[in-house]
């Protein structure tokens, strides 16, 4: 019997058997760096010689792994591998999918500091923040089980006398998964396991940052009893693999998160026809963010405060769903201001090794680039209050960083930066603060700090993001809780953790017998 799906509860490192065993995991973790990993094809393990390597971005002279490097060739044999896949997988009892996933979330559960501790050296996540995130690929894994299995049947509908009629679903074919460094575990296994357990086959392609913790993730998959072909590991260049992929023929499906940009591109690729193609492929993108806290005159001011930096800051502001944009009404702005910056000028910045820092390095020299190029931009635009600096002599590190007194208008209002970078700017009034929220070309995530009810409702109508949250930060949607997606430029939508996500991999089939 399969147990009602609960989250994954985060760990407490306040607890010296907890920090003890965290500090295990990461000398685990040492203890492989820079090891190789191959393409998984078919099932058969390909080494080339071409390399992606995955650098430490808090320590670059510190190599994670090397992962063999997909080309055209490689890519297309992994096409060929899940459509022959295909034709056993997408007539596996979706009990037996579903089990795969629950015994891939009992194996990443019992390794599950060392998975986190991955994340700490790979991708700079602080314990919290790896911790969080392998809780929540523990749970795409449990919840899209869970819904598989009551999908299974179909949903009932009517008949008439002398009739039966039934409406199944059935999986759509081989699905390209596009994942991002920003959560290479959970995102990356989100987006897999969703494709797999509907019954399509997949190609996955990590981002080039953080591959290893992928490569880690598929041989779980393996040992969890999933054939050959179902999932086949193929890093390679976005231009190169990417492209040849997204517009290859057999091609069902993309599922993407990533940069607007890219979103974008692929959304125009996948829908150009190919030669032999007889479908229109299907796309589900969750792209970037530009996320709003507004801050009511009549508010827990300090409940405000902690949220904006909390969400602003936390991973270095690298999620989609960070609070780039701090809207304040006028007469609480200079004290939710002053607060944030007093407890933004506390944090600590450095190697998240360290667990007494409370966040880490940018993913790499590029983002550290444009980032600092941003806050340039920013100093321009408005005040600088904190932060501003940035040291990559030895990772990739930026303070966390306020600009104030911005127009709503200003690139920094405006333009993702996805860095450790928030924007205040002041509304007269409530109404305001919702106009001034909504005026991004993205709608992934927003928060309302209020105590008035009918401002709440207000917001709950007008304010359009795909996640709002009250009293709260912008951050942290938990699988199955708080299903995550958003509108606009922010992507198709497509909520991560909700009821319909495995629906997007699926395709419905009314049959009607007469008897
Ligand atoms: N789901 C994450 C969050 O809510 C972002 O991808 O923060």
């Amino acid at each position: 019997m399969v147990q009602p799906y609960k989250h994954e509860p985060f760990t407490d490192f306040s607890i010296e058997e907890n920090r003890q065993a965290y500090l295990k995991a990461l000398e685990t973790v040492e203890g492989y760096l820079g090891q190789d990993y191959d393409l998984v094809i078919g099932g058969e393990k390909i080494t080339t010689e071409d390399k992606i390597v995955s650098y430490n971005p808090a320590n670059t002279a510190q190599v994670i792994g090397r992962v063999s490097k997909a080309n055209k060739d490689l890519a297309e044999k992994a096409m060929q591998a899940a459509v022959e896949a295909f034709k056993t997988w997408k007539k596996t009892k979706p009990e037996v999918r579903a089990d795969v996933l629950f015994k891939a979330a009992t194996m990443i559960r019992r390794r599950k500091d060392e998975f986190s501790a991955l994340l700490t050296k790979e991708a700079g996540k602080s314990w919290r923040e790896a911790d969080v995130e392998v809780a929540e690929g523990i749970d795409f894994l449990e919840y899209y089980g869970r819904q598989m299995l009551s999908l299974k049947n179909g949903v009932p509908v009517n008949s008439r006398p002398d009739e039966y009629n039934r409406y199944d679903y059935i999986p759509l074919g081989v699905g390209i998964i596009i994942s991002p460094w920003n959560f290479p575990f959970a995102i990356m296994a989100g987006t897999t396991v969703a494709a797999i357990v509907s019954g399509n086959t997949v190609l996955l392609k990590p981002a080039s940052t953080t591959p290893i913790v992928a490569a880690k993730f598929v041989e779980v998959m393996e040992v969890a009893g999933l054939p050959k072909g179902v999932l086949n590991f193929v890093p390679g260049n976005g231009s190169e693999v990417g492209d040849y992929l997204v517009d290859h023929k057999d091609t069902r499906f993309v599922s993407f998160t990533g940069s607007r940009e890219v979103g974008l591109r692929i959304f125009e690729r996948s829908s150009k026809l190919n030669e032999g193609q007889i479908w229109m492929k299907r796309l589900i993108a969750e792209m970037g963010g530009k996320d709003t806290i507004v801050v009511d005159s009549e508010a827990d001011l300090e409940l405000a405060a902690q949220s904006i930096m909390a969400s602003s800051f936390g991973f270095s502001g690298q999620k989609c769903s960070a609070c780039s944009r701090a809207v304040i009404v006028e007469d609480v702005y200079d004290q939710v201001l002053n607060r944030v910056v007093e407890l933004t000028n506390q944090l600590t910045i450095g190697d998240p090794v360290d667990n007494s820092n409370y966040t880490g390095p940018v993913i790499d020299n590029n983002a550290f680039n444009k980032i600092m190029e941003y806050i340039e931009i920013g100093k321009q635009e408005g005040k600088l209050m904190a932060g501003g600096e940035g040291d990559n002599s030895k990772g990739y590190f930026i303070k966390p960083t306020i600009i104030a007194d911005l127009d709503p208008k200003a690139r920094i209002m405006q333009e993702e930066i996805f860095g450790p970078v928030v924007g205040f700017t002041k509304a007269k009034d409530f109404d305001e603060a919702i106009e001034i929220a909504n005026n991004t070309e993205y709608g992934l995530t927003g928060a309302v700090i209020t105590t008035n009810r009918a401002h709440m409702e207000q917001a709950r109508e007008d304010f359009h993001v795909g996640n709002l949250y009250f009293n709260r930060g912008c951050t942290g949607a938990i699988v199955g809780y708080q299903p995550f997606g958003g509108f606009n430029m922010s992507g198709t939508d497509s909520k991560a953790g909700g009821p319909d996500y495995l629906l997007l991999h699926m395709q419905a089939k009314t049959t009607s017998e007469m008897y």
